[in-house]
């Protein structure tokens, strides 16, 4: 089923969100005005809904680097980068979740800052170098990532690539913080399956083992 289908099947459930929401599942479902992606394997299912691009949309050239790969795309000013990652680059480990800016699972690092994706509009990344969970290490997982694999750090799992990005961008420029330096890098981070406790021992386990 083409994404633009998939949209249009929910149009009953999405009559019922609230304005802002169905702002959001309109910016989702409105794929159309990628013209081109190239760099990263594009998604078949949403290049397919570029069918639907508006007459007339203004596309604004990105260039940036995302995992160390260049990447050119165009994009309407409106598209936001959690959009591109995920929907036409197929990189769905940055997770869609509030949107607003509160919970960080969207978190991605921008030239090695950690950002909320949802909020950061893809034209504003010109010239950046993107890295997403998929693109932290090279093979294998990154040692964050094995430190929260040893200690039980994640639950569900949804919020986990956020929180990795987050203590990843910690220690490279902390490697030694105090807990409440990591209470307060990771306070735009939520769990909602509440599981601090394995996050914080994945957390210590890291900066023992010297990470960053
Ligand atoms: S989805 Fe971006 S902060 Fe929640
Ligand atoms: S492990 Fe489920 S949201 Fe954090």
């Amino acid at each position: 089923m083409r994404m633009l289908d998939k949209c249009a099947a929910n149009q009953g459930d999405r009559d019922n969100l609230p304005e802002s929401a169905r702002d959001a599942e309109k910016d989702r479902c409105a794929l159309g005005g990628a013209k081109a992606v190239q760099g990263i394997q594009n998604n078949p299912e949403c290049a397919d809904a570029s069918l639907s691009a508006e007459a007339g949309e203004t596309l604004i050239t990105l260039s940036c680097r995302i995992n160390g790969q260049p990447v050119t795309a165009e994009v309407p000013p409106s598209r936001r980068l959690l959009t591109v990652l995920r929907e036409e680059l197929g990189l769905t480990g940055t997770k869609r979740s509030c949107e607003l800016g509160r919970c960080g699972a969207c978190m991605v690092l921008i030239d090695g800052r950690p950002v909320n994706s949802c909020l950061t509009m893809a034209y504003q990344c010109e010239g950046a170098e993107i890295t997403t969970i998929e693109g932290l290490s090279g093979g294998g997982l990154h040692p964050v990532q094995q430190a929260f694999l040893e200690e039980g750090g994640f639950q569900c799992g949804y919020c986990t690539p956020g929180m990795v990005i987050s203590v990843v961008a910690l220690l490279s420029e902390n490697p030694k913080p105090a807990p409440e330096e990591v209470e307060e890098a990771l306070s735009g981070n939520l769990c909602r399956c509440t599981g601090y406790g394995g996050i914080m021992r994945a957390v210590n386990k890291a900066i023992e083992k010297g990470v960053g």
